[in-house]
């Protein structure tokens, strides 16, 4: 099972031995709790959107939503069944109630038009170019007209360190999935998709927060 895993997407921490150890993995870097709760800010939630959250991982955005707007309606999905279980686990544990379906963001299981909002924080990295575009594409036709998308992830370094940090990453993530991140092309693929590019800031440690809308 881990064999056929390996060969279908990169894990949340680039090995799947770290897979328990994501959680504390991303807030000794930063990316945990409170990097979460930035991303909802900007995320301008009116409190009863259809949103869902490609690449969930361990569930924490998905917690912090319902926590703060109890009247959304949220799904998860990640290809990653182990992740998913401790999701499940942590949903459950702060009496949040959300499904989480194993998924990828290439091949999303959802009728065209279905969501006003998608989020994916920290998961185009892993992604190979050509799923990249294919997942674009997917969440285009599964947001409703006017829908939003917020694609949180690296883009092009700015500063000495987000460009030393980000060649440290490109070891592990492998060259050509951080290529189109690193090179500035994420908004590229998103227009050719057909959004249209509303906001795209750089704004913390090499991770760019672009808002497409359909
Ligand atoms: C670095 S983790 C980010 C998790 C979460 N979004 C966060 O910010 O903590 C990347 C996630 O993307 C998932 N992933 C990898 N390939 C994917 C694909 N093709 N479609 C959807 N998710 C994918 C991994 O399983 C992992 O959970």
């Amino acid at each position: 099972m881990i064999m056929k895993n390996m060969e279908d997407f990169k894990p949340a921490a680039s090995f799947f031995f770290l897979t328990p150890f994501y959680d504390f993995l991303c807030e000794l870097m930063g990316f945990g709790r409170s990097f979460k709760l930035k991303v909802i800010d900007l995320l301008s939630i009116k409190g009863f959107e259809k949103i869902l959250d490609i690449g969930c991982g361990t569930g924490t955005l998905i917690i912090e939503v319902k926590k703060r707007y109890p009247n959304t309606e949220i799904l998860g999905i990640d290809p990653d069944e182990e992740i998913l279980k401790i999701a499940g686990k942590k949903l459950k544990k702060s009496k949040v109630s959300a499904k989480l379906i194993k998924a990828y963001a290439q091949a999303l299981p959802f009728p065209d038009s279905t969501f006003d909002l998608a989020v994916s924080t920290l998961i185009f990295h892993h992604l190979k170019t050509d799923v990249k575009k294919k997942s674009i594409k997917e969440i285009y036709r599964v947001l409703k007209k006017r829908g939003r998308f917020l694609l949180i992830d690296f883009g092009q370094p700015k500063t000495l360190l987000s460009k030393i940090l980000l060649k440290v990453g490109a070891f592990f993530e492998g060259k050509e999935n951080m290529e189109a991140n690193l090179k500035g092309k994420l908004p590229l693929f998103l227009e050719g998709a057909g959004f249209e590019i509303k906001k795209a800031n750089l704004y913390f440690r090499g991770i760019q927060f672009l808002e497409a809308r359909k």
